[in-house]
């Protein structure tokens, strides 16, 4: 009897004992499960600030060899010229009920539109770190139309990871050499349910890129700027940072001037070349094109667009652009940030000034190509003489 009852207290206690200890592990389960979380997404954070970082440091790099490169396509810095884009001739094909009125409301003073912080826009899956992964999307060109903007606004978005520098991986023996696998140790690491975008301008020109970037991934996406050619060649003929331009797209064939044939610069800007190249591997609805002057004019209705092509979840809008009138062009609101941030440091390069005789040769040598472009797109550009500046 008194056995029994003491067998019975024992049980109760224990049973009481066993009770608390799975509280105990309960509360301390959930509480390292949080920390983990907010460690994780920390990380993230701290991932994107790196990325950031490398890219200015690497910008103001470039700033000291800049002005003996005649055409480095590492450089977008002529999105800031205030002269290239601020004509009439454009603003006709904005959709009004697209250019949004906050946009407009922006235009005077620097009010943060929302408070939503990229950590309430993107969980990370739990019980997985990040690692590099092989890019999704590649930004292939073309160099002074406005591709670094395009890789900067996509970088805003929460689920984007970008690799801070231009790789080079498919235009540069040096690197192809390396293999995929240097390839990917150039991605920032990434989680599963995130994008890794690259962008290396020149990538677009060389024979190498589309069989090998269709080896590499044949559903790949492909994103690619395009700008009014003649437009372009001015950017690279201002980037000489010389007091007067050196028109070196000219030559004099039996005295009168011509365009030169084999130069660089020049084919850049026939798109069509470069498109059919491309087209032998990827149908044209892997690749997004777009115009880099409407994306310096419409940046919301443009990274909207690219963010529906890249199936990316609808979180760009009005309230990451900045309209600040000083400069004259559209700056960057992150989430989460406290004030803008303006691409490119150095002042806008004017674009040069062209007689008559130059510019209706440079529009007459590039029309057919462009007519061609139109043709295969199925959809024009507005790139027409009168829209020089
Ligand atoms: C190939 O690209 C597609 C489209 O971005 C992507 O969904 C897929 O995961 C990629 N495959 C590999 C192996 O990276
Ligand atoms: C230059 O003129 C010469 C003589 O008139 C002619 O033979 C030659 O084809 C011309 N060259 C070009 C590139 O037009
Ligand atoms: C707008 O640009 C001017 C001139 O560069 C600059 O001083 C100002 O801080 C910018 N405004 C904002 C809100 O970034
Ligand atoms: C136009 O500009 C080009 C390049 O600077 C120059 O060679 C040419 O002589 C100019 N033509 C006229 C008519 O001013």
């Amino acid at each position: 009897m008194w056995n029994r009852c003491l067998l019975r207290r024992h049980r109760i206690v224990a049973g009481w004992f066993g009770a608390l200890l799975c509280i105990v592990c309960l509360h301390l389960y959930f509480t390292f499960n949080s920390v983990e979380k907010s460690r994780t997404s920390g990380q993230l954070r701290k991932l994107k600030l790196k990325n950031a970082e490398k890219y200015h440091e690497s910008e103001s790099q470039r700033g000291n060899v800049e002005s003996q490169k005649i055409e480095n396509t590492d450089q977008d810095q002529d999105f800031e010229n205030k002269d290239s884009y601020n004509k009439p001739g454009l603003q006709k094909n904005v959709d009004p009920a697209q250019h949004s009125s906050s946009l407009q409301q922006n235009k005077n003073a620097f009010n943060r539109p929302t408070d939503r912080r990229e950590e309430e826009l993107y969980t990370p899956p739990s019980n997985e770190s990040p690692k590099k992964r092989l890019p999704q999307a590649i930004l292939i060109g073309t160099g002074k139309c406005g591709t670094r903007a395009l890789l900067e606004y996509l970088g805003m978005h929460p689920y984007v990871v970008h690799a801070a520098k231009e790789v080079h991986f498919f235009d540069r023996d040096e690197n192809f050499n390396l293999g995929l696998k240097w390839y990917k140790t150039q991605m920032p690491p990434s989680y599963s349910n995130q994008m890794t975008i690259e962008k290396s301008p020149a990538y677009v020109e060389h024979e190498r890129s589309a069989p090998e970037i269709f080896k590499m991934n044949k559903t790949v996406r492909l994103l690619w700027v395009v700008k009014d050619p003649v437009i372009r060649l001015m950017s690279a003929v201002a980037l000489q940072n010389s007091a007067t331009p050196r028109h070196f797209y000219l030559e004099r064939v039996n005295g009168s001037l011509s365009i030169k044939r084999w130069n660089n610069a020049v084919n850049r800007g026939k798109y069509v070349v470069h498109l059919r190249k491309w087209l032998k591997f990827f149908p044209l609805s892997q690749i997004h094109i777009l115009d880099g002057g409407a994306l310096k004019f419409e940046p919301v209705t443009q990274i909207q667009m690219v963010e529906t092509f890249l199936g990316l979840p609808p979180l760009l809008g009005p309230h990451n652009f900045y309209y600040n009138v000083t400069k004259g062009f559209y700056c960057l609101v992150p989430f989460s940030a406290k004030s803008p941030s303006c691409l490119g440091k150095s002042k806008g390069r004017k674009h040069p000034e062209l007689n008559d005789t130059v510019k209706t040769l440079l529009y007459d040598y590039y029309r057919p190509y462009n007519e061609e472009f139109f043709k295969v797109l199925g959809r024009r550009f507005d790139w027409e003489p009168k829209d020089y500046t």
